[in-house]
């Protein structure tokens, strides 16, 4: 159900108002809230923690994962509030926290360490993905089914870590695409920091790129029940491949990539209008992408990404004869969907400002339906996105746990809302655990960072475990807010 019409109106006029008056003066912490949203990904973290791991509450898990297949599994990050290994939101977050440090990393400041480390915590893990088996790419660890039906600290796991792969009989170019795409772009985000890592990522990524275009199928279709209705490949597997091409480019500058996209561009999604940006659709965050090779390098070919660009754009931008006012809560925040929505709001931020700072490059703007709309524009519009998500909103609260006076303290996570191995060393088992989904109080232990699934179209939001379409963290929400916080950390005033 959306919002009403004459709250339509009423959320025109206001984020018009907005538009007009952009102040740039910080709100909020920016610093204090990119440092969290990269402590995070520490709490995610799968396997050996290194010493100084700072979600203190969290210890090893998943030391032997992959190793009854004989492969090394073991690293990579949980995707959300459960104990799974799944490939293609693990691969798209990387690709995202890659993504911030490529184009916002010289506004972090202190943080660009910790930023990189949260990349690479994903591309080792990816990397062995890739390589542990040639001609085959791991894209699982642990049973969906299995895992939900227990609440277990990560620490205790002791379900059946079964192990799922694409291969040339069972293709998977969608998540194989995203893992080219998310080693293409970490090798961005390493190139000068260590630029030998980055060339093994490039050249695992040509090669994952290679298999997931000579073996053309969806994972959906591979895998099936393993992997659907989890992370099902709902938007197939051409955007991926697009997209996986796209990144390919910016990383080697190897012009094969360019005549890739050139020449397979509109099989595989260059046409489409689509107006969400997702762990499954990379339609938009491509045309993006390659909106920076027509307008930083001048590439005519790619003049199409930038049309379409600017008609998702449009659609976000009130007062323009292309917005779609459906697209935003009474209180402003973007809304797609009731399902962890929080997702497409931090894509879209990111969009936002990824695209104006290309705009900005080359001295841009974007025309909706006659009217001009200019890169500050965009990043106002960003602003209040991520403002938001801080605290900026009726419900005054902010949706990023451990920041601010009010947050959300019931988070849906299992090893956030259990007491901690070092609190209560014995094992918790998987039946033994659901009294603390079910406990009315705050988790024992702060998941510092974590943005939730988030309020509901009329901006309301229940502080509820059980609710997990609101209160559940994903990787996927928290990586492209890095980069956004890390902008607004870097460009506002004290
Ligand atoms: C460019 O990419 C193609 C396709 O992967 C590869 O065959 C070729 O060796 C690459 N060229 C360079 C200079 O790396």
């Amino acid at each position: 159900m959306g919002p009403s019409r004459g709250s339509l109106v009423a959320t025109v006029a206001v984020l018009h108002l907005l538009l007009l008056a952009p102040s740039m003066a910080a709100a909020f912490n920016y610093a204090d809230a990119l440092a969290k949203s990269i402590i995070f990904f520490e709490g995610q973290r799968s396997g050996k923690l290194p010493p100084g791991n700072r979600m203190p509450w969290r210890a090893d898990s998943g030391l032997a994962d992959g190793a009854q297949y004989n492969v090394d599994l073991v690293g990579g990050y949980y995707d959300a509030g459960d104990n799974l290994k799944f490939g293609l939101p693990m691969a798209f977050s990387t690709t995202m926290l890659a993504w911030s440090v490529a184009d916002f990393g010289k506004f972090m400041g202190a943080e660009l360490p910790n930023a990189r480390a949260a990349v690479r915590w994903g591309a080792d893990y990816l990397l062995k993905a890739a390589t542990a088996t040639p001609g085959a790419l791991y894209v699982q660890v642990g049973e969906p089914g299995r895992d939900h039906a227990c609440w277990e600290r990560p620490e205790d796991m002791d379900t059946p870590r079964s192990v799922y792969r694409v291969d040339a009989n069972k293709p998977g170019s969608d998540v194989a695409g995203e893992t080219a795409a998310a080693l293409a772009a970490s090798s961005i985000a390493f190139r000068r920091s260590d630029p030998a890592y980055a060339s093994r990522l490039l050249h695992a990524a040509m090669e994952v790129f290679d298999f997931a275009d000579r073996h053309r199928g969806s994972y959906s279709d591979s895998l099936s029940s393993e992997v659907c209705p989890f992370y099902c490949s709902y938007s197939g597997y051409h955007d991926e491949l697009l997209w996986a091409a796209s990144w390919l480019h910016r990383a080697s500058n190897n012009a094969s990539y360019m005549t890739y996209v050139e020449a397979y561009g509109m099989q595989l999604g260059a046409g489409d209008d689509d107006y969400s940006f997702s762990w499954d659709d990379k339609r938009v965050g491509t045309k993006v992408l390659l909106s920076r090779g027509f307008l930083r390098r001048k590439l005519q070919g790619l003049q199409l990404y930038k049309a379409h660009s600017d008609s998702y754009i449009c659609s976000l931008v009130p007062g323009t004869s292309s917005f779609q006012a459906g697209q935003y809560t009474p209180g402003g925040l973007i809304y797609k969907e009731g399902e962890s929505n929080m997702q497409y709001v931090t894509t879209a931020t990111f969009l936002l400002l990824a695209y104006s700072k290309y705009l900005k490059s080359s001295g841009a703007t974007v025309s909706c339906g006659g009217g001009v709309v200019s890169p500050a524009d965009l990043v106002a519009l960003a602003k209040r996105q991520v403002d938001y998500i801080l605290g900026k909103n009726p419900a005054g609260r902010s949706y990023m746990v451990g920041f601010g006076a009010r947050y959300p303290e019931r988070a849906h996570h299992r090893g956030a809302s259990m007491p901690s191995v070092r609190a209560h060393p014995g094992r918790i088992g998987c039946d033994a655990g659901f009294q603390y989904l079910h406990a009315g109080g705050a988790n024992p232990n702060v998941l510092v960072g974590a943005v939730l699934g988030g309020p509901d179209s009329r901006d309301g939001f229940d502080d509820d475990r059980g609710n997990y379409a609101q209160s559940e963290p994903a990787t996927y929400i928290n990586a492209p807010l890095v980069g956004a916080l890390a902008f607004f950390a870097g460009t506002t005033r004290k």
